[in-house]
């Protein structure tokens, strides 16, 4: 059932294009306004809702920190995000108007089960975003939104983190299609860009080859970073999770306007950083972005840059760039995220590891 592929993993990684699109099918209605069917929270309860509280672990929390830039964004509505196993224990302030919004691939993880069952005890409106039908979380919710990848077999997860990231985009378009802090035409806007992702995210596979090559290439290092802002620092800290996961391998992801502030300490000679360079649009980012890349670089370090299609910028600070087309900075998680998948899993490969089932991980984490 692999489909000729060696892992499970790795299939799942080829079929984000489809998961993608079936994720965004029949989300608008004959008008064009996008629809949620499983949302049962009605638009009043909708407009009442003044804070926003993501919990999830793992992968899943990743994409909850990227959720928070969308919604506030779009929607202007505060968002905190937090790790399931953290926010039951801090006595967090929550009431009727508060939305938790819990992120769970299997739907059955302890920690983010005990939180929202935390979170209803204080009459906040619960709203899941899971993979798997019928599981305990979305049961245990008041409203859900089904990612529907499909079956996520590999212990690491890989189209469950992007259609987690179209469901939080989904909810806040759809939010902010209720409080109508964003114009329909511009909705409708970002639901196109979204629908443009599935080939875009074919493009990204395509390159899968050179991605093999630079991991090979890899094998031999004992620490790799991750370097991204805004919506790519979420990235970072993923494309990091998926290394130490798989190939047993030490790597952080960095804030890179954390670097001065402790980890630029780490950089040594020839130490490999990946760096997820921002579009081009949002200059500030951008430039701020390669002068983080210029300091670690200076220091020693091998620059392999994620940048859009276009950037001609980034080479002159870059050993290897990978090419990534061209969205918007707030999607670009979606196609960033791919490169270092396949990296990992790459890398743990060649290590000889067991990519499906890495050692003392399991798939759903039932215990607390
Ligand atoms: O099923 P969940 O989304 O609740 O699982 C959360 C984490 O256990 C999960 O994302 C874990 O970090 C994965 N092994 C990541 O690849």
């Amino acid at each position: 059932e692999k489909e000729g592929h060696d892992w499970f993993m790795r299939k799942e990684i080829f079929e984000q294009p489809r998961a993608v699109a079936d994720a965004l099918l029949g989300r608008r209605d004959a008008t064009g306004r996008l629809m949620l069917d499983e949302m049962r929270l009605s638009d009043q309860e909708l407009r009442d809702i003044d804070k926003i509280i993501i919990i999830a672990a793992g992968t899943s929390f990743y994409a909850g920190m990227v959720a928070k830039y969308a919604i506030e964004h779009w929607t202007r509505v505060p968002v905190e995000v937090e790790l399931a196993s953290e926010f039951r224990y801090r006595d967090p302030i929550l009431d009727y108007s508060t939305l938790v919004v819990a992120i769970s691939q299997s739907g059955e993880t302890a920690d983010t089960l005990q939180a929202i069952r935390h979170a209803r005890g204080q009459r906040s409106k619960v709203l899941a975003i899971c993979n798997t039908n019928g599981s305990t979380i979305p049961r245990e919710s008041d409203a859900v939104i089904y990612t529907h990848a499909g079956p996520e077999i590999a212990v690491a997860s890989t189209k469950g983190f992007v259609t987690q990231l179209v469901a939080c985009y989904l909810l806040a378009l759809y939010l902010a299609q209720v409080k109508g802090t964003r114009y329909g035409d511009e909705i409708t806007q970002i639901v196109n860009q979204l629908e443009a992702v599935p080939a875009q995210l074919q493009q990204v596979l395509d390159d899968a080859p050179a991605i093999y090559e630079l991991a090979r290439q890899h094998t031999g290092a004992r620490s790799i970073l991750f370097l991204g802002r805004h919506a790519g620092y979420p990235v970072a800290l993923e494309g990091a999770l998926k290394l130490k996961e798989l190939a047993y391998l030490h790597a952080e992801g960095f804030a890179a306007g954390e670097l001065k502030h402790g980890p630029i300490a780490l950089i040594e000679e020839g130490l490999p950083v990946l760096c997820v360079v921002p579009p081009q649009g949002r200059d500030q980012l951008h430039d701020k972005m390669l002068s983080g890349i210029q300091e670690v670089r200076a220091r020693g370090a091998k620059a392999i840059c994620l940048a859009e299609e276009g950037d001609e910028r980034v080479a002159p600070y870059a050993d290897h760039v990978v090419r990534l087309p061209r969205v918007p900075v707030l999607l670009q998680p979606l196609l960033a995220v791919v490169p270092l998948q396949l990296f990992a899993c790459e890398l743990a490969t060649v290590l000889g590891h067991d990519v499906d089932q890495p050692r003392n991980l399991a798939k759903s984490v039932t215990v607390e």
